[in-house]
């Protein structure tokens, strides 16, 4: 059945566990998510990025969501619209079905610029309101995301700002996290803690933490009752460069973020963790496979399968990791 984001994730703290939210653009990517969540009987999150609804269409997405919840009854499914720009974006997701909505204010709504603290509080409480009014969930987030190795926001295929940025913007400020939840009402908060979007967040192997552990401790503790989320989780396993290398791929070699550490994250208030790139890797690398030992193959349906697969296997890994088994 169809479910917020609010629900989902009070029956994850009260529980003690975390929740993956993964990207889909396509059918394959929604089936994988279902097949992967009905096999180990986990809650659902399923997020699509402004980009994702502009792929697919958004009266294709929402007869795919559609569809999941018809498929999986016995599944709760929240559908959340992933970094949101803009009031319109947020209003017209819930009128395609989402449950739940991601107001990134943080940017501007070119979705490239750091965004002023009061254009923030602004935009989200305006969303925020909407989307209570309508029984929807609302996102918010504080800080921007970016490397902490290099002091770099974030570029390529991460979102947001390009060049160098002090320390401590790519950190969010506790204090000023509880005066946004004041203000805006969000049910979820989206902090800048360590990671940053896309394949490329770290170019050593991390030892030790990643994360800044204590400024998620210190917001969870400060605001016990608005659930801590967190973006660029993937952890880039290695095992897929290799894969997507072998079959003629050239990523350069890079590290994600630990999945030990995203579970220290869980156990200190993280309860929506965001992923994306592995679940690209997993796709890339199952269709690079087939393109590579039988070329001579045209039937999408030979790679589409491995390619679902591949992601459904990551999807399983992740609920079971973040202790979402048996919770739906
Ligand atoms: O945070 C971004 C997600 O990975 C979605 O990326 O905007 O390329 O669809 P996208
Ligand atoms: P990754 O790029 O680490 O998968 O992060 C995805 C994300 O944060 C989507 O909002
Ligand atoms: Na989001
Ligand atoms: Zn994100």
């Amino acid at each position: 059945a169809r479910i917020t984001l609010r629900q989902l994730l009070d029956h994850a703290a009260e529980n003690d566990y975390g929740l993956p939210a993964f990207n889909i653009n396509n059918m394959e990517q929604a089936l994988a998510i279902m097949e992967a969540a009905d096999k180990v009987n986990a809650p659902v999150i399923i997020q699509a990025s402004r980009g994702a609804r502009a792929y697919a269409n958004d009266i294709v997405l929402k007869h795919i969501i559609d569809a999941m919840v018809e498929m999986y009854p016995h599944l709760p499914v929240c559908m959340h619209q992933d970094h949101g720009n803009s009031e319109a974006t947020c209003a017209t997701a819930v009128q395609f079905g989402f449950t739940s909505v991601m107001m990134d204010g943080s940017l501007e709504r070119d979705a490239k610029t750091p965004a002023s603290y009061e254009h923030n509080v602004h935009v989200t409480k305006a969303v925020s309101d909407m989307a209570h009014w309508v029984g929807a969930s609302v996102e918010g987030e504080l800080g921007v995301l970016g490397s902490l190795e290099t002091g770099e926001g974030e570029k390529e295929d991460g979102h947001g700002f390009e060049g160098k940025l002090e320390m401590s913007d790519l950190l969010t400020d506790p204090d000023q996290a509880v005066d946004f939840v004041k203000k805006t009402n969000v049910d979820a908060l989206a902090i800048a803690m360590g990671t940053s979007h896309g394949a490329y967040k770290f170019s050593r192997k991390p030892d030790g933490e990643v994360l800044a552990m204590n400024v998620i401790e210190e917001i969870h503790k400060r605001l016990p009752n608005t659930h801590l989320v967190m973006h660029g989780s993937s952890s880039v396993p290695e095992d897929l460069q290799e894969i997507i290398n072998k079959y003629g791929g050239e990523m350069p070699q890079t590290w994600g973020v630990p999945v030990e550490e995203i579970q220290r994250g869980i156990k200190h208030g993280v309860r929506k963790v965001n992923i994306d790139t592995d679940c690209r890797m997993a796709i890339t690398g199952a269709i690079r496979k087939v393109f590579t030992e039988t070329p001579a193959e045209f039937d999408p349906r030979k790679y589409l399968k491995p390619a679902k697969e591949a992601m459904t296997k990551i999807c399983i890994e992740r609920y079971q990791q973040f202790g979402a088994e048996g919770q739906a």
